[in-house]
């Protein structure tokens, strides 16, 4: 069996390990040891950005937030449905991971960090969603595995009420709020309806329609 190779090793702001792994063509990250991402099947993650861009593709000079660079998948999905006049800024806590992205990921999404209409941001989207009001038609999270921190523990505070009410006053008018996640979650599903947005459940296959494990994508309109 051919071993994994290590390419390259970094850490969060916080000091928790983040590692970039390959193996015959296959690409992996990992987070505290535990798998956070690979570029195996990566359908459910362009499917993020398919439903949250909706609204937002029609409009005359869209801006939209990806929370999470990871392999670039979602963002050259967001990229691949905006129009020449769209601005996608992208959030990634981890300094390392834009490198691997400028380096041994970038081929994998098409070099998404390249587009002009692309901006990054190196820091906590908490951060970014703390300074903005009313800038984004679309924010799309998918820092962790789901709606319940796992990259870094710093990370619980955006699903609840307190950063769900900071990421609904970042929304422009008629925004979006688009959620991936590896499982269910209802008291998530509750939190959004309580912080006032009308909610989709939408369920996506990992290889959409070639199958692959089951992911949730949480909606919430304004
Ligand atoms: C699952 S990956 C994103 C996958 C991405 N959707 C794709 O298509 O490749 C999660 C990414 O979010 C980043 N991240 C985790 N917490 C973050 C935070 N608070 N702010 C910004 N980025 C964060 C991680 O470093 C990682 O790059």
């Amino acid at each position: 069996m051919i071993p994994w190779a290590l390419l390259g090793r970094t850490a969060t702001p916080n000091g928790e390990d983040m590692a970039l792994m390959q193996r015959s063509g296959e690409y992996v990250i990992l987070a505290g040891g535990k798998p956070l991402m690979s570029s195996r099947m990566h359908g459910s993650e362009e499917a993020l950005a398919d439903v949250a861009c909706r609204r937002a593709r029609a409009r005359e000079e869209p801006c939209v937030l990806i929370g999470g660079l990871g392999m670039g998948f979602t963002l050259r999905a967001t990229l691949d449905v905006l129009p020449r006049t769209a601005t996608v800024v992208v959030a990634e806590l981890v300094a390392g991971v834009v490198e691997w992205n400028r380096g041994p990921l970038g081929a994998l999404a098409g070099h998404p960090l390249d587009d002009p209409r692309t901006r990054v941001e190196v820091g906590d989207v908490a951060d970014l969603l703390r300074a903005s009001r009313g800038r984004f038609d679309a924010i799309l999270l998918d820092v962790d595995n789901g709606p319940e921190a796992f990259t870094t523990s710093r990370n619980t505070w955006l699903y609840g009420d307190a950063g769900l009410a900071v990421i609904r006053s970042a929304l422009a008018e008629h925004g979006v709020l688009a959620v991936w996640s590896a499982r269910e979650h209802r008291r998530f599903e509750q939190r959004l309806r309580y912080a006032g947005f009308a909610v989709d459940v939408v369920r996506v296959r990992a290889r959409l329609k070639r199958g692959g494990p089951r992911h949730v994508i949480f909606v919430g309109r304004l």
